[in-house]
């Protein structure tokens, strides 16, 4: 058992990794004996929400890396959203590309249960990539504190829709910002990953009667972009394919000092989780002329829609209110870098600080006599 122990070193390492997460909690699965790790950012506004990825890296130092990097994100995206909610992740680091299914996965699912409901509400999960609505079901049976299970389960189901339409609506207004109208009728389009929600997304978008341009590193997905009548490229071509929006749907760090030069579109804007880098890129993409809409403005659907259904009980109208708020608040991230000459990626990330401090002073506030 010592061997499994890490150092006092490794664990100070850890906790100093990012001295501004309240907590980060990495277990091996009881059952499984997978790594996983739950990251705590913020409970500042409310209960910590983020999804639960499940994933193959490279090790364990990689796999908290994601978190740490995740759950920040989670907190602005919430922040940004409106939400009274901190920010958190977990993530299950796979030893082995392939996914666990059966039994297997079963037993992890419930580790991860079991994780969560150790921190007696402090972090609510939900989907992310790597894991849909069924499994939520599964961790369910371990904890409360799970949204997005099947509508039949109890839940409110697969949030990508929602994430897709989110998005739609951060589109119109990338479209405005860059070319001075929120029409995407006739706009070239380049989707990247045709997954749960980049699939939906696309779909909404030629209905919108954008040009679709598209790929994933399926093959499958061929079938589902003929079916749209969008034009296949190559996952190695679609970045630097010639579109007016480039649209990142897959997974996080598209963005580098490396595929910034490559990049022939006048706007990126998409709802894959951190596609920079490292927040400098931003300053590489403000360079060449590129408009960036901040990925936790954009992909904020999911959860809003999910945790008004599931934790607030708002009605529908309200959800659907803060879906299209995505656009409001872009919107005014875009304004702020105009006004102040900086980039939309540090523009929300002072809009979002803002709202925490805005909030915390509010909810404090409120239970005041
Ligand atoms: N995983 C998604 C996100 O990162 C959506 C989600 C999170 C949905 C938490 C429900 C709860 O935003």
């Amino acid at each position: 058992m010592t061997a499994e122990l890490v150092t006092f070193e490794e664990a100070l390492a850890l906790n100093t990794l990012s001295p501004s997460h309240e907590l980060v909690q990495v277990v091996r699965g009881r059952r499984s004996g997978i790594a996983i790790i739950v990251a705590l950012h913020s409970t500042a506004l409310g209960p910590a929400a983020g999804g639960c990825r499940i994933a193959h890296y490279p090790g364990p130092g990689a796999a908290v890396a994601d978190a740490l990097r995740l759950a920040a994100a989670m907190t602005e995206k919430n922040a940004l959203a409106g939400l009274r909610h901190g920010g958190g992740k977990t993530v299950v680091a796979l030893p082995a590309a392939e996914r666990p299914s059966g039994a297997e996965r079963t037993a992890l699912l419930h580790d991860v249960g079991d994780t969560i409901q150790a921190l007696g509400g402090r972090y609510v999960t939900g989907p992310d990539v790597g894991s849909g609505p069924a499994d939520m079901t599964v961790i369910g049976e371990r904890t409360a504190h799970v949204c997005c299970r099947p509508v039949e389960d109890g839940g409110s189901g697969d949030s990508s829709l929602h994430t897709a339409r989110g998005t739609l609506a951060a589109l119109g207004a990338v479209a405005q910002e860059a070319f001075g109208s929120p029409e995407l009728r006739g706009l070239t389009v380049g989707v990247i990953g045709l997954g749960a929600v980049g699939g939906r997304l696309a779909r909404l978008l030629e209905r919108a009667g954008a040009r679709l341009i598209v790929t994933d590193t399926a093959p499958a997905a061929r079938r589902a972009a003929a079916e749209l009548g969008a034009t296949w490229v190559d996952p190695d071509d679609a970045l630097a394919a010639e579109v007016d929006i480039l649209v990142p749907a897959a997974l996080g760090g598209l963005l580098t000092a490396h595929t910034v030069p490559r990049l022939r579109c006048a706007a990126v804007a998409g709802p894959a989780n951190n596609q920079l880098d490292t927040p400098a890129t931003a300053e590489l993409l403000a360079a060449r002329g590129i408009l960036w809409a901040p990925d936790v403005v954009v992909s904020a659907g999911g959860v809003i829609h999910a945790t008004g259904v599931e934790l607030r009980h708002e009605p529908e109208e309200e959800t659907a209110g803060r879906l299209t708020g995505i656009a409001d608040t872009l919107r005014e991230v875009f304004r702020i870098a105009r006004d102040q000459g900086s980039t939309p990626a540090r523009a929300a990330a002072e809009l979002a600080a803002r709202r925490v401090r805005e909030g915390v002073l509010s909810l404090s506030g409120e239970v005041a006599p």
